[in-house]
């Protein structure tokens, strides 16, 4: 039986915690993004401090008594998606639906969802993953999914 994922908010301890998952997420997005790692080895996030500044931003750590993932999040007019993260070895085990729900409960109003126009996966995972209807619209950065999270939160099938 699957064990229950748990997202929890990152404090400032868990900072270099959370920077290190971005690392592997980088990694695998430079597939997408072409990006380098600077003279230290590592991928550069420009915005990475502000998500312990800013109370906007929103680090999350995601478990199932194992780390498993990661997200951040911009709240807002909409909520914004703004990185999303199940390390391989987790993934199609439905944790990432799992994290996606806790996290659109946390945040109810208005949200966005963004991909890459390459990261054909994430669509099809976001086209699963999102509870409710949702308006698709794709522009020159690629697909985004529009939809509202009612604060009564989201029924488990
Ligand atoms: C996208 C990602 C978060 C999915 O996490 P996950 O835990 O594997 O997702 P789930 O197991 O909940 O998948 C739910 C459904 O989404 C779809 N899906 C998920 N990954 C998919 C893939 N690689 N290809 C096609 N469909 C996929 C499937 O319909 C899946 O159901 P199924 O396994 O019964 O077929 C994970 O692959 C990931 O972190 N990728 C790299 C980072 C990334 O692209 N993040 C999204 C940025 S917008």
């Amino acid at each position: 039986m699957r064990v229950m994922v748990h997202v929890v908010s990152a404090e400032l301890p868990s900072k270099p915690v959370l920077w290190n998952l971005l690392q592997l997420y980088a990694h695998e997005f430079s597939e997408f993004t072409d990006q380098d790692v600077g003279v230290d080895g590592t991928y550069a996030y420009e915005y990475f401090d502000r998500y312990w500044i800013d109370p906007d931003r929103h680090p999350y750590l995601c478990h199932d008594g194992r780390l498993v993932g990661f997200a951040l999040v911009d709240s807002g007019e909409p909520h914004d998606m703004a990185e999303f993260f199940v390390m391989k070895k987790y993934r199609r085990c439905g944790l990432g639906t799992d994290a996606a729900h806790e996290i659109f409960a946390l945040h109810p109003g208005a949200w966005q969802v963004r991909q890459m126009a390459a990261n054909t996966r994430a669509t099809a995972f976001w086209h699963r993953a999102i509870p409710v209807p949702f308006e698709e619209v794709v522009d020159d950065h690629g697909p985004r999914q529009l939809f509202r999270i009612e604060p009564t939160g989201i029924e488990d099938p």
